[in-house]
């Protein structure tokens, strides 16, 4: 029996338990399940609800239901009190209702001492697993509901992909889609390596095949997803690029736009430039991590590029594909950094102009090589640069974001507008929102629509 056979064997078994279960109380049973982080968590998590609703669970809106699950990160040093508070939230119920299960899962747990922290503290937990072995979370469920004990399944590292278990997606109409997990690329103030594992990309035959499926079901734009996904099939038994990968998705019929993230400078191709340019589907969207603006601190980071470098880079870019936008993550207060590397990094803000940046205050990062670094820059000169550093990419990016006013262009219409429901929200290729009169009915559909204005970061505009 093959892995995805045997997981599917416990969701039955689990089913069976859920059906008595609601016998007895005389409702369905309900999950709820957090996501803290980035887009590879979220897609987990999509995953974890699939394997519970096939479980027969039904999604509830709150953490006020039978299964809570949290799915944690651990990027920055100060993310496990949130979590924590929110678990405390969560045992005062639980103490109402004794049949809730609570589970935790994520980043956070691939941390030893956090995995005894919920031993010795939070022992009303059920299930504690990591991030390596998602795919057996009905096996885990089932052993609780048999032992009545606590379930802790950590692994270290792995080199197993398990396809073809169910999943449920957040959105009808796009998905993201794993294409790599882990990292190699140990950058000196970065967890994921250690708490991701090694990278491994997925078979190009399994992705395509989840692709199709996707697009019969609905799906018109897809995420890829990797901590570099320039770096996709190194690792594979018959080596592809990245670029190959792409061009293969693009001849999927009904996928209408192709996104992918994260991309490393380092490893960002000729080809793929060539592939973006040409390519019809592939986003007119970016999302290029600088960090940092100085060679010296991008040397002391582990980055493997320059300054210059990565100018060169974003001009080709730029060059071969004229209306992209770029965005960036910034890191500001890196052990050692000083007035004249911030302002190497402002320099490169200003002669990139992004779209958007998400900056970052350096975070002490424990179990990373940055951390165990003396020369830490004190919190107010890091705040004070941040401000600056905010300022500044703010300010271009509201002149950025205007460039295609008077232009229509398509969207793709995601929700009705939360604040105002006469509204519908959409992006742009290059990931801009826009909002415009509309209704329920557009959710879903790629549309042309006239820019208007922009407002900063989106745009107000009307359907043609
Ligand atoms: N693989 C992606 C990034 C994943 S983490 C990449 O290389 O681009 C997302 C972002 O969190 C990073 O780009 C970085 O800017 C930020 N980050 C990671 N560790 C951090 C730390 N210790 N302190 C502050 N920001 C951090
Ligand atoms: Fe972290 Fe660097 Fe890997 Fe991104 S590439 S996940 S920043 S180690
Ligand atoms: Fe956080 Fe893990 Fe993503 S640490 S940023 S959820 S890979």
């Amino acid at each position: 029996m093959d892995e995805t056979e045997r997981q599917y064997y416990f969701i039955d078994a689990v089913r069976e338990q859920v059906h008595a279960l609601e016998q007895s109380l005389g409702r369905p049973l309900t999950y709820h399940v957090t996501t803290f982080g980035c887009q590879m968590n979220a897609r987990d998590s999509e995953k974890l609800a699939g394997i519970l609703e096939q479980a027969g669970y039904l999604p509830s809106e709150t953490e006020d239901a039978d299964f809570v699950l949290f799915n944690t990160c651990t990027v920055r040093e100060n993310a496990n009190q949130r979590m924590y508070g929110r678990l405390g939230a969560v045992h005062s119920r639980k103490k109402k209702h004794p049949q809730m299960l609570v589970a935790v899962c994520g980043c956070m747990m691939q941390e030893p001492d956090e995995v005894e922290t919920i031993r010795k503290k939070y022992r009303f937990v059920d299930i504690v697993f990591g991030t390596h072995n998602i795919y057996r979370l009905a096996e885990l469920l089932y052993k609780r509901l048999c032992t009545g004990e606590m379930v802790v399944d950590v692994w270290e590292d792995t080199d197993r992909i398990v396809e073809d278990l169910p999943n449920a997606r957040k959105y009808s109409f796009k998905s993201g889609v794993n294409i790599m997990f882990g990292c190699n690329n140990f950058c000196s103030y970065c967890i994921v390596p250690y708490v991701r594992g090694r990278e491994r990309s997925r078979d190009p035959k399994d992705i395509l095949r989840e692709i199709e499926r996707l697009s019969q079901d609905g799906v018109r734009e897809i995420m890829l997803l990797g901590q570099n996904v320039n770096s996709y099939g190194k690792t594979l038994k018959e080596p592809m690029t990245f670029a190959g990968l792409l061009r293969e998705i693009e001849a999927i019929d009904n996928i209408s736009r192709i996104r992918f993230m994260t991309s490393h400078p380092k490893d960002l191709s000729e080809e793929l430039i060539e592939v973006m340019r040409d390519s019809k589907k592939i986003c007119r969207h970016l999302h290029l991590p600088l960090q940092s603006g100085s060679s010296r601190i991008l040397k002391e980071m582990n980055r493997r590029y320059t300054k210059e470098g990565y100018l060169a880079l974003a001009e080709r870019i730029k060059k071969e594909i004229p209306d992209i936008s770029l965005t960036t993550d910034i890191i500001v207060g890196y052990p050692g950094e000083t007035e004249e590397d911030f302002q190497e990094t402002l320099d490169v803000v200003r002669r990139v102009r992004y779209d958007s940046a998400f900056t970052f205050l350096y975070s002490r990062r424990s179990g990373t090589p940055a951390a165990r670094m003396k020369d830490q820059v004190p919190e107010e000169v890091a705040h004070e640069r941040f401000d600056r550093l905010l300022k500044e990419v703010q300010d271009i990016s509201k002149e950025v974001c205007a460039r295609f006013e008077g232009q229509t262009m398509d969207v793709l219409v995601e929700e009705v507008n939360p604040q105002n429901p006469d509204l519908v929200s959409g992006k742009l290729s290059n990931n801009l929102t826009v909002h415009f009169p509309g209704d329920a009915s557009l959710i879903g559909r790629i549309l042309p629509v006239y820019l208007k204005e922009c407002h900063g970061f989106y745009y107000i505009g009307e359907l043609q």
